[in-house]
């Protein structure tokens, strides 16, 4: 069992409901998962690296911590603005992360240029902080006509392996 903290960037609401379909899988394979909608740096952190007395309360290991970062880009290549603040305190944050794993999921529109870029943006923000890459992004555009939350769900029971 990992335990999983999902880290979501949505303006339009989207992007929530692949985290959320991603979190119905992750507890279907019996991880401990908690979607974050607002992320909140800090409170991540906590949840990351739980006090050894909350681990001894929820059963939970400090070992193999795993985010999964499920984000959509708006503006011109730009984090939604639901996310900013996290990206900003990760960037600006001196904590060792090198025990984290993280798996990204980027929503995005392929008619654009900057096509997945806060998704592409955060992950090279996570790795320089130390953090592993378990696999390659995975991007879903949303100019097909697709359904992203199932087939995030096939993603992840693709990846259960390495989770
Ligand atoms: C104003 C605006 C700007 C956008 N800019 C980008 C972009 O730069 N790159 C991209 O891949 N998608 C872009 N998109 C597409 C969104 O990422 C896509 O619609 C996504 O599904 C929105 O997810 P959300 O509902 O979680 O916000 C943009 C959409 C809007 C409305």
């Amino acid at each position: 069992m990992s335990s999983i903290q999902i880290i979501v960037g949505s303006m339009l609401g989207g992007t929530e409901y692949v985290a959320e379909a991603c979190e119905e899988t992750l507890n279907s394979l019996d991880h401990k998962v908690e979607v974050h909608l607002q992320p909140d740096f800090n409170h991540i952190i906590s949840k990351t690296f739980p006090s050894k007395n909350e681990q001894n309360n929820n059963s939970v290991s400090e070992e193999n911590p795993i985010w999964i970062i499920c984000t959509s880009t708006h503006g011109a290549g730009e984090y939604p603005d639901n996310f900013k603040q996290f990206a900003s305190d990760l960037e600006n944050c001196d904590q060792d992360l090198s025990t984290v794993s993280f798996l990204t999921i980027g929503i995005g529109d392929s008619s654009y240029d900057t096509f997945c870029k806060a998704a592409q943006d955060i992950s090279k923000a996570i790795i320089s902080k130390g953090c592993k890459q378990i696999t390659a992004i995975k991007t879903f555009d949303m100019s097909e006509d697709i359904d992203p939350e199932d087939l995030a769900q096939q993603w992840i029971l693709t990846n259960s392996d390495l989770i």
